[in-house]
């Protein structure tokens, strides 16, 4: 017999001065493979055309229909209420700015952090539009692709410790994304130039390391290895000049002739 499910549903809207946070009540009867994206769009369809919530491939491709599901951030699109309890609470992400109901700005906070990380590919090669493809291995373009899987949902972001109590706290996903240019032979940044950019309290020193982001990943990024990584480069980084060279070369895997 189907179930009925017991929605309750965090409505405000901040540009409204006369909205009141409060959670709203809807039911409906579950069907086969539904999944929360259906069930609101339902409840948007049928029962409340205001309700706010980001969606566009409904795929798990996007990142946009990110929000907190009895207690723990997913996406709403890849969740399947049969794996859910009839219960279902469901809060916008903390840590970035609501919009309203489930809808928060994920953008502005990405594309801030993205910029104090630098996240593009520095080179001082001149730019040259007819030249081939810069030749990498299979097994490197594999890894940098890995750590390139991330949608920019904010699920990691908002079930961070730190970043729930320091607003400057870069996040493991900003971690994992400069992870992917520190192994790219492509960027010449060196590791001192990581260091500067995570190594305090805004970056990996912040971290608690309990590990929520990787649990709560909905494209199962390691990111606790890219942490850990980063970490011991930073480390290594703040003992350079006590820490003899060779040994902390060795440590960051440097290739002989290399020069940081
Ligand atoms: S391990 Fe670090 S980045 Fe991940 S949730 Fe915990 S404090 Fe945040
Ligand atoms: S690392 Fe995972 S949880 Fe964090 S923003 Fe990217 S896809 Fe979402
Ligand atoms: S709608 Fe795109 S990830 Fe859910």
């Amino acid at each position: 017999m189907a179930r009925t499910l017991h929605l309750e549903i965090f409505r405000h809207n901040p540009s409204d001065p006369e909205s009141k946070p409060r959670m709203q009540h809807f039911e409906m009867e579950e069907t086969a493979s539904m999944t929360l994206f259906l069930v609101l769009s339902q409840i948007r369809e049928t029962m409340d055309a205001t309700l706010q919530f980001d969606f566009c491939c409904r795929a798990g491709i996007c990142g946009s229909c990110a929000m907190v599901i009895n207690g723990r951030p997913g996406l709403a699109c890849h969740t399947r209420t049969s794996d859910l309890p009839d219960h279902i609470s469901l809060h916008p992400l903390p840590v970035f700015k609501l919009l309203g109901d489930l809808s928060v700005d994920t953008g502005t906070w990405f594309r801030q952090v993205g910029q104090k990380i630098e996240s593009w590919v520095h080179t001082n090669k001149p730019f040259e539009p007819h030249a081939p493809e810069e030749r990498m291995t299979n097994t490197l373009a594999n890894e940098i692709f890995e750590l390139d899987r991330c949608v920019e949902c904010g699920c990691c972001v908002a079930a961070c410790g730190t970043a729930l109590m320091r607003n400057d706290f870069i996040g493991a996903t900003s971690i994992n994304r400069l992870a992917r240019f520190y192994i790219d032979p492509r960027d010449e940044r060196t590791s001192d130039s990581f260091y500067e950019l995570i190594g305090d309290d805004s970056g990996v020193f912040g971290c608690m390391g309990l590990l929520a982001c990787e649990d709560v990943c909905p494209k199962k990024i390691p990111l606790q290895d890219q942490l850990g990584i980063m970490r011991r480069m930073a480390t290594l980084e703040s003992v350079r000049g006590i820490l003899p060279s060779a040994i902390r070369k060795k440590f960051l895997g440097c290739k002989e002739s290399c020069s940081c």
